[in-house]
This record gives structure tokens, sequence and C-alpha cells, in this order.
């Protein structure tokens, strides 16, 4: 049975513990369904309300939701705000300015912590350092940096001075770097010199050089430098600055920017279906509301917790549960720098025990890979460590497999934790569709229900409501505070993409596939139904690898599928045609890491392809469409059963059936 399959035929039914449930801030399925009524009945009423309850306003908002430029939504426009006061003045306001915001812990495994009021300090002093090199409200900032306690300040300092960030993850390339801040149109550039990963010191720096290199940057004056492995890095005068210089003398105060509600806190690249990575754009208030709520009624979050999100902050979970989400609650959190299997596949394991963490999320690829690390090495098998501390579980980014659910549930969480699948994307912002772990009984690989608030829904192709049992389109039919409020420079794309004609117009198009049980109403994801793959919960284009595959020289065509995997839920596979001769045995072999390594070159390490396949050709229709779907077949390894009898050269295909 393939996983997919197993999902949807699984019924074991987990409860909430009683003891978490009676501790929960929501505790039952009735009051779930109770915050879902208040909804029903007064949309609009019961967002006002939240938002007024849990953010701060420098001056309260007195329109909701406008919905006059649909989908170009705006949720509490005119109310003045600041994401960075709501994160960490507040707090202090409220007597935690002594409380550990963040734990560090160093790939090596330094250990360092910062209170809410050094939080502050850092944040206000960069901010203030910022203003004096010119930066401003309105203005860009790409963020390309790895995790660190800096990278926390570098968002934060730009929230408190109303610049937009955008955080380019520290693994993607000079190229896919140097795109992005054209794009956006960045001023600055926030980076260090070096990151360490696994015990290897790896360059950001000299990368973030040969980005601006590469040209079209004219309008980035500011390259800031955090030192964090005092490795030796060219500094350009008069451009280049130690982010400690910047920070230096300036005063622990800075009042910070009031903004408009709907002010763009940051722009994150994702990838979609045509080649251009998106940039997402989320707005301040909406966004901050519900990574709020989301910390509350999904984690739980309480005052005693030490929360951990392994994700780091070049991604979506990265800026809503590490960022933003635990500070605007007050939380203390684990940030992390490292890999899972550094010095030893224990260490996150060991990470919990040292750190007391009671609230842990990660993805289901780390799992996966830590199962099969236990199974080889019983040193470090989960019970070699205290996880006692541990009463919540969390998984994001690509469906969990029943499987890896049990191992998680059994092992990490000593069957006494809930474990919250939480279903969302870069452009929801924060969580849709998940258990609320006091409430929901779970069922291993299903996401379960949509949050309150959230109107999730399965329709066919021309956006007619699915009868549950049925799989269908994945989407949203109300517009939610955190949603994407467009493309960065893009509109026409942000229609298109999300609010497709074809589907009415109004209904958020999600991307994804998913099927709701007969019984108990519950969602399965069952993947994306565009171009985009989910490589260890990372989301890659198709057409963003063809492109990068073509640009080199010696090719004259590409087309890429995925292929599920076992380990990393999709791989992907290349089939390439190569401008001469189709090279076979050793020089094909060259030729493919040649190309796997061009693709790491061009986009990043993360997108390349797991198998390269060569053709005379690819299976083409008439017209000279590529039959991916034929492709996809050919992937798995499978026989291929279609009618083939549209193709143009059914021949191509015995010869890509195999791989080299
Ligand atoms: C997939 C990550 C199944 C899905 C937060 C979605 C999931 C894409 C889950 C978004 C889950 C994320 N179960 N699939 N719990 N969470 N996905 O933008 O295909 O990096 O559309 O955001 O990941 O990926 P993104």
């Amino acid at each position: 049975m393939s996983g997919m399959e197993q999902m949807l035929v699984e019924n074991r039914v987990f409860n909430p513990p009683k003891a978490f449930a009676k501790q929960a801030a929501i505790t039952s399925m009735d009051q779930y369904k109770a915050m879902c009524k208040a909804f029903d009945k007064d949309f609009n009423g019961t967002w006002a309300r939240l938002a007024k309850e849990n953010l701060f306003w420098k001056k309260p908002f007195t329109k909701v939701l406008d919905e006059s430029k649909a989908p170009f939504y705006k949720w509490f426009e005119d109310g003045l705000t600041n994401a960075s006061y709501n994160c960490i003045d507040r707090n202090i306001k409220n007597g935690m300015a002594k409380k550990t915001a963040i734990i560090f812990e160093a790939d090596g495994g330094e250990v360092s912590k910062v209170t809410y009021q050094e939080l502050h300090d850092r944040v206000a002093t960069f901010a203030n350092g910022l203003k004096k090199l010119g930066i401003k409200k309105g203005d860009r900032v790409v963020i390309y940096m790895s995790m660190s306690i800096e990278g926390v300040v570098a968002m934060q300092a730009c929230a408190r001075i109303g610049a937009t960030h955008s955080v380019v993850f520290g693994g993607f390339s000079a190229k896919s770097l140097q795109e992005r801040i054209v794009d956006v149109g960045a001023v600055a550039l926030i980076t260090a010199d070096q990151q360490l990963r696994g015990g290897k010191a790896l360059p950001l720096k000299t990368i973030a050089d040969e980005a601006l290199d590469l040209g079209g940057c004219e309008k980035l004056k500011h390259v800031i430098v955090y030192k964090r492995t005092g490795g030796d890095v060219p500094m350009k005068a008069g451009r280049d600055k130690w982010m400690h210089d910047v920070s230096a003398g300036q005063p622990k105060v800075c009042e910070p920017e009031w903004v408009s509600a709907e002010h763009p806190l940051f722009v994150l690249y994702t990838s979609g279906s045509t080649g251009k990575p998106k940039g997402v754009q989320h707005s301040t208030g909406g966004y901050l509301l519900w990574a709020m709520l989301t910390m509350k009624w999904t984690f739980d979050l309480r005052d005693s917790d030490v929360f951990w999100c392994t994700a780091d902050i070049g991604w979506i979970t990265g800026h809503s549960y590490v960022a933003y989400g635990p500070l605007a609650c007050g939380g203390t959190q684990i940030v992390f720098e490292g890999v899972p299997t550094y010095p030893n596949a224990g260490r996150f394991w060991e990470m919990i025990q040292r750190h007391k963490v009671s609230i842990f999320y990660t993805a289901p690829t780390a799992i996966r890979s830590l199962i099969k690390a236990s199974d080889t090495d019983p040193a470090v098998h989960p019970k070699k460590y205290n996880l006692k501390s541990l009463r919540l579980l969390g998984s994001v980014g690509e469906p969990i497999n029943p499987e890896a659910w049990m191992w998680y549930h059994k092992n990490i969480g000593g069957e006494k934790c809930p474990i919250v699948d939480t279903f969302w994307q870069t452009e929801t912002g924060g969580h849709m569709i998940t258990p609320l772990p006091g409430a929901t009984p779970l069922v291993p690989g299903s996401c379960t229900l949509p949050l309150p608030g959230i109107m999730a829904a399965i329709v066919d192709e021309t956006g007619g409501d699915m009868p549950n049992g049925q799989g269908g389109i994945l989407v949203v039919k109300r517009p939610w505070p955190s949603m994407i409020r467009n493309i960065w420079g893009d509109p026409e794309r942000f229609k298109k993409s999300y609010f497709p004609e074809e589907l009415g117009g109004t209904l958020y198009l999600a991307g994804d596939g998913a099927i709701r049980n007969k019984k108990t109403a519950y969602f399965t994801i069952t993947g994306r139904i565009d171009d985009v793959l989910n490589v260890s919960g990372h989301r890659m284009g198709t057409m963003e690898i063809e492109s990068s595959l073509v640009a080199n020289p010696i090719v004259a065509e590409a087309a890429v599928v995925g292929r599920p995997d076992d380990m990393t839920g999709e791989a992907i596979v290349a089939f390439v045609v190569l401008k001469g001769k189709r090279p076979t045995g050793d020089e094909a072999k060259k030729i493919a890491t040649d190309l796997r390594n061009w693709v790491g070159k061009e986009i990043g390490p993360i997108a390349k392809p797991k198998e390269i396949r060569f053709g005379d050709n690819l299976p083409k229709t008439r017209s000279g469409k590529i039959m991916r779907r034929l492709l996809r077949v050919l992937a798995k390894g499978e026989e291929i059963t279609q009618d083939t009898s549209t193709l143009e050269n059914p021949a191509i295909l015995e010869q890509l059936k195999h791989a080299i």
C-alpha cells in the first residue's frame, strides 16, 4: 500500500490525554464548535474581538475587513501597530523583562541566552543603526543569514522601523539571492561572514558578494555583516559594515514606527508552478494576530513552556513560529544553528533533554531520517534520552505518513503527547487545518479540521462543493487576517494564482488536493495539484529546475517530475536531452553529476535532482507538448498502461525507462 492509500484507510484514533485537555486553552470539541459558530454568526465581529484582545494598537482600527477590492483584502487597515513592539516591549511592560526569550544553541553546542530586555536592547540599538544608515519605513531589506539570535534581531529591527524584510534561506545560491534582491528592490542586505553546519564553516558573505556582482542590484547601498565565525572575508569600503559596528554607540531606546496593519511586514519568496519564484507579501496586523492565535490554539503555549520549532528563519515556519509567534506570546524558545545529525543523530533528543523542551515542532523528513538513524545506531535511539519534559509534538511541511506518526507518538511523545499535524503554506501565514491538542481526537496522517475562522472546503474544477469521501481541490472560501496580500510587484499573477476565474474568482486556491473522511469530515491532504514538488518539506517548482537545466550550454531540453521517496517525501527526477549525442555509461554518469552540481549552483543544493536520465528526445504530443504524466510513471519505475497513441514519438519511452 502506498503512503497515501494507507492514510486514507487509517482508522486508529487517539483522544486527547485527559491531563492535557484539562489544562488546555481549548479543552473540548464543544468549545471548538462554539468558536466556529461564533465566526458563522458574526465573522467580522469575532475577528475584531480577537484582534483587540491579542494585539497592542497604538491607534485602534475602525474597520475590520475591507472587501471592496477583493481579492486584495484589507484587514484592520486604519489601525496603527508595530510587530516588534508587540513581540518585545509589550512583554517587558507586562513584567517579563527578565524572562528568557531565546535560548540559542550553536552548531558546536555552545549555549547563549537572551532575556526580553536584552533582546529589546539589541533590536533597538540595531534598529537605530539602520535608521542612521538612512534605512526607513517602506524600504526593503534582504536578510541572508543562518539561524542565530542576530537573525531574529535583524528581522525584528526591520519590523521596528517599518522596513519590509525579505529573508533568503542561507542554502540558496548567489543567483537565487541576486534574483530576490532585484525583484524586491532591496536597499540593504544583512548577512554573516559564514555559517556553521555540521562542524563545517560555509560561506555567506562571499556568496552575497557574488550575488551583487551579478548586477542589477544598484539600489542596494549597504551590506551589513554579522561576525559569526571570524572567518576571513573581504569587506568593501563604503558598502560593507559589521553588524556590531552598526549598533555600537546607538541608544537603547528606539520608538517603534507605528504602521498601518496593512503595512507589508515581509516578503518571502516561494516556488510556484511557473519559472520565477513568487514574492509572497504579508501584512503586519493580520499576520501577527494569526501567529499569536495559532501559538495559543494549536500549540497551547503557556508561560512555563520551552518551545522549539526547528525550522530555519529562511522559511515561513521560521517566520511565524520562530521570529514572531513565540515572542508575541511572551514565550521562551530554542533557536538552533546546526543540523539534526551532528555530532550524531541524537542531537534533537539531547537538546530536548538539555533544555527541557516542552513543545517540539519539526518536519516529517527529519523524523523519518532520525527513525532510520536510531534503527541502525542504538546509541542515538530516543530511549537513551530523558524526554519527559515534552507535552506536545507538532509536524509541518508535508504529509506525515502513519508509520512515522506512530514512531513519533511512541518514541518521542512517550504515548502521552498529542501530535498536531499542521497543514498550512507560505501564503497562509499560519496554520490552517490542524488538530487542537486538548480537543481533537487524532488520526495518524490526517491534519483533521480547519481552525475556527478558516473556511476550508473541497471543490471540483468549477468551484462546486464536493461531498465528503470524494477527493477534490482544497480552497478557502472566506479571507482570513494572515492571508497573502499580493505577489510582490505582480498583482495580476496574484489574482491568477490564488483566485482563478475558473473557480469563480472568490475562492482561495491552495494548490493542494484533499479529501474529507465520510464519517469524521477530517481532511487528508493528497498532495500538490500543480507543478510544485515537496522535497524534504521544501517547495520546489519543476519549471524552476527545468529553466536552470536548460540554462546550461550543453542542454537542449529538460523535463522535471517528482517521484515518491520514502525519506524525502518526493524526489526530483530530471529527463534531459543534450545538444550533442545522448551519453551512456560512465560518460552519462559524469554529465549527470555535473548537471546536478550546476543546478546546485544555479538555485541551491536543495534543488539538485536525485536522478537524471538522458534521452534523444522527450515524449511529446503531436503539438509538441511534453507528456509529464508519462514521465512521472517512468520515474516511479512503473509500466506505462496509459494510451500513448497521441505521442509523436512513442519509441522514446523505452529509452527513458532505465536509470543510468
Ligand atoms: C505541503 C510550509 C500535508 C502542502 C508551512 C502545502 C503539507 C505546502 C502540510 C506548503 C501538512 C504543508 N500535511 N502537506 N501538514 N504542511 N504541506 O509554503 O503541499 O513551504 O501546499 O509552507 O506544503 O509549503 P510551504
